[in-house]
């Protein structure tokens, strides 16, 4: 899988992929993350890339020409699968959406930043728009990194016990279980005996159990969601 992050703040981008999993993930070769500024395509001395908005109004506005000349540039050397816009106004990203994306191969996740980009730039070069939830963000560097991990840690091989990501809250319209690890008991707060006594068929059922009592108490709707669409989740 390859992401190329078109960003006016290059520097948001250098710690989320720079440690632990994501790292690991690029130094194997399973994931290429390539961050490029949009400055460098900068219009005139001061490389410009935003201006005034068209009938007024606070906030400035990405311009049309350096983000168009940075998606033409990368498409010249690849196809891509999808040109994603980050945007508080996009589409509400979901683990059935990062599951069904991480299957792809190449992608541009472009940042907004400012008042947005010019709404051309949405109409002729971007695929779809993301939103990472409801709420506004400075930029979309941040939502840009959250869906990159959620993506790169679904490809096979990048996380060590492949198993854990099925076991993930939401995978199944699920939320996870809870986990414990030794001690067994601290302050005289004991972790339940089932999982201490061995017997896995009995284990797996009791961790269903609680993952279907926990998605019950704080997000039923999910349950409603996988009765609506068939077996999952039950
Ligand atoms: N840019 C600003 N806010 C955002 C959000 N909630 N999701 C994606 N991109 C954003």
């Amino acid at each position: 899988m390859r992401i190329d992050i078109i960003t006016v703040l290059p520097k948001l981008l250098e710690g989320p992929f720079n440690d632990s999993i994501l790292k690991r993930a690029i130094d194997k070769g399973l994931a290429e993350v390539h961050v490029h500024d949009l400055r460098s395509y900068g219009l005139g001395k001061h490389r410009q890339v935003d201006d005034y908005q068209f009938g007024g109004g606070a906030g400035m506005v990405l311009m049309i020409d350096p983000i168009a000349r940075l998606i033409e540039d990368l498409k010249g050397q690849r196809d891509y699968d999808e040109i994603i816009y980050m945007s508080p106004d996009g589409e509400r990203f979901n683990q059935g959406m990062a599951n069904q994306l991480s299957l792809k191969e190449n992608f541009i996740l472009l940042c907004g930043h400012y008042k947005g980009v010019d709404e051309r730039i949405r109409e002729h070069f971007i695929t779809r728009e993301i939103s990472i939830g409801d709420y506004v963000l400075s930029g979309g560097e941040l939502a840009a990194a959250v869906v990159s991990d959620a993506l790169i840690r679904l490809i096979p091989g990048v996380l060590n016990d492949e198993s854990s990501a099925l076991s993930d809250s939401f995978q199944d319209d699920l939320l996870a279980p809870p986990v414990y690890t030794r001690p067994a008991e601290y302050r005289g707060w004991k972790v339940p005996d089932v999982l201490l006594s061995g017997n896995f068929p009995v284990i797996e059922e009791w961790r269903m159990n609680e993952a279907l009592e926990r998605t019950k108490a704080r997000r039923p709707e999910l349950l409603k969601k996988s009765e609506e669409t068939g077996e999952k989740g039950k």
